[in-house]
């Protein structure tokens, strides 16, 4: 049975530990319960958001007046297909994928290592890393895929897509309006030691560089260019350690903004135009939102 919660608040659902109730939660854990999910978005007129970990995810604080859709059960899986091609539901954690690959003796995915958030949803953004052995590679999730197995979120219709019908950019991969429920992914032979030794790597390298200590959402802008990073050039304006109310821009990353406590949407919000605001007096550039706000 289709599982649903009316008015469960989302902050339960974010990294952020930020936003109000969804008019609806909805869990469904085979692909005939995702397409009752779109028939009841559909039926209602309502909005449908699909949302994964939360990890990029602001919520406003008065919620969401719409149905929100996080597959669960049969969406988690992570299967090793023949030799280096490995099957992985949308709903399954990152660190699992990485840590089953490293068990498979599969290389090719540690750059995932120690990003927080679901599988499907680091396809969605096209998550992506600079390589800790070889600083000026830059590596995208995009880069591995084989193909991705969509769903329509208004006619229902899906479809299994190559990378090459897929806009993938920096941060997106133009699939909106459209729901991820797996992917599968090419890798490459190598032994679990040597996979586990650059999994620690990458590990390491996220904790020196990035704020660990408070809930956040990861990086709110995107890099206006890989050699102007927004972090630098918010905290270039002074603004590590700026509050509003419980929020702050992060003394340790300027691009992230952490939840001191007790922090509301309206607080990041904030906090948002005050960075956005003083990086267009200073150097002229409009940075882009690479967080979700719904
Ligand atoms: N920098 C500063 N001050 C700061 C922060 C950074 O001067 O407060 C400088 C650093 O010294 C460094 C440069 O900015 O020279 C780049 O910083 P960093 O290496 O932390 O990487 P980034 O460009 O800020 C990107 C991704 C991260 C990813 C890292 C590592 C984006 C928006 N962010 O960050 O992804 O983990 O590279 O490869 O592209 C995410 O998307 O949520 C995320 C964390």
């Amino acid at each position: 049975m289709l599982k649903r919660n009316y008015k469960r608040l989302l902050s339960q659902h974010t990294s952020l530990r930020i936003g109000g109730p969804a008019f609806c939660w909805l869990e469904p854990g085979n692909f005939d319960e995702v397409l009752e999910v779109i028939s009841l978005a559909n039926l209602d007129n309502r909005s449908l958001t699909v949302v994964g970990n939360g990890t990029n995810l602001l919520v406003h604080d008065k919620g969401f007046d719409g149905l929100i859709m996080n597959l669960g059960r049969e969406f988690d899986s992570i299967e090793q297909e023949t030799g280096e091609i490995v099957s992985v539901g949308a709903a399954a954690p990152l660190a699992q994928v990485v840590n089953r690959c490293a068990e498979f003796g599969l290389r090719g995915c540690e750059f995932l290592s120690g990003i927080p958030g679901s599988f499907g949803g680091s396809v969605f953004m096209n998550a992506g890393v600079r390589d800790v052995g070889d600083a000026g590679v830059y590596r995208e999730i995009k880069d591995i895929i084989v193909d991705v197995d969509v769903v329509d979120l208004k006619d229902k219709t899906r479809k299994n897509m190559k990378p090459d019908e897929i806009n993938f950019g920096y941060r997106s991969c133009g699939l909106d309006g459209k729901c991820i429920l797996g992917a599968r992914i090419r890798l490459e032979k190598d032994t679990t030691r040597a996979v586990n030794s650059r999994i620690d790597s990458f590990m390491k390298a996220r904790q020196w560089i990035q704020e660990l200590s408070f809930p956040s959402a990861g990086s709110v802008f995107k890099n206006p260019d890989a050699s102007t990073p927004a972090g630098r050039l918010i905290d270039e304006c002074g603004l590590k350690g700026a509050q509003a109310g419980g929020a702050e821009i992060s003394r340790v990353h300027a691009n992230f903004i952490v939840n001191t406590g007790n922090a509301m949407a309206k607080d990041v919000l904030e906090l948002i135009r005050l960075a956005k605001g003083s990086v267009k007096d200073k150097f002229g550039i409009e940075l882009e939102l690479e967080l979700k706000i719904i």
